[in-house]
């Protein structure tokens, strides 16, 4: 499942997938997302950009029974219905030690002869003993955006498979990554996003509402 890339779409409807997403809370349970298609939508969320192109980013898919259960136990209640409904949990965390693989990661573009030997030297030398003398501040905080960005990703890929999603932060995340079996000091919990089909009869209450533009933004 290393190699999906088949870009199939179900809607490709770009202003559609942007401007109509929404969260949805209450999704069909009875939708089951086959691995592989769940899998694609990993790789292509990781088309997402990342500071340096770190890619600080770590997936985790909780889609059983058992997983579930996990969930509610640091889960905050009001988000019962997504952990109840939905076809997967998809858990995102920012890998601090993410730098560790980036000797690794530029040297097979170079092997594989994506980058010249000059930018090999120039990504080594410049960008990663950044990140080696970096403080836990900068690495987590540079793992959040990565793994943010991927999650942005993630929310709109799903829509172009004709799923819908809702991202969530409301749980406990002393507990997160613990839960499973990932090192809390490596890993912090970004957010979960609850994806499925929606339920057919339980349209959403909350509505997104936004400020006006107006009031968001200055020029210099
Ligand atoms: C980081 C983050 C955390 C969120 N946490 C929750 C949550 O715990 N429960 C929930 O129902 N919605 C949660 N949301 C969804 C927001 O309430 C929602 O995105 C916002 O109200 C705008 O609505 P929209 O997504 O329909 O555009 C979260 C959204 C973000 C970006």
């Amino acid at each position: 499942m290393d190699n999906v890339q088949k870009r199939v779409f179900t809607n490709n409807d770009f202003q559609d997938v942007i401007l109509d997403r929404h969260s949805i809370r209450n999704f069909d349970p009875s939708v089951k997302i086959p691995h592989d298609e769940m899998v694609q939508m990993i790789q292509e969320a990781t088309t997402a950009p990342s500071a340096c192109n770190l890619q600080a980013w770590r997936f985790v898919v909780v889609d059983t029974d058992e997983g579930k259960q996990k969930l509610r136990s640091y889960f905050m209640k009001f988000n019962l219905p997504q952990i109840n409904t939905s076809s997967a949990m998809v858990l995102l965390f920012g890998d601090t030690d993410a730098y560790k693989s980036y000797r690794e990661l530029w040297n097979k573009a170079y092997t594989n002869k994506q980058i010249t030997k000059a930018k090999l030297e120039e990504v080594l030398h410049t960008f990663l003993p950044i990140y080696e003398h970096a403080s836990k501040e900068m690495l987590t905080a540079d793992a959040s955006i990565d793994s943010a960005l991927a999650a942005m990703q993630f929310m709109l890929i799903a829509r172009g498979h004709g799923y819908e999603t809702n991202p969530i932060s409301g749980y406990n995340s002393e507990n997160a990554a613990a839960t499973w079996g990932l090192d809390p000091n490596r890993y912090v919990p970004v957010m979960a996003i609850a994806i499925g089909r929606p339920a057919p009869d339980k349209q959403d209450e909350v509505s997104s509402v936004r400020y006006p533009v107006k009031q968001v933004y200055e020029f210099h």
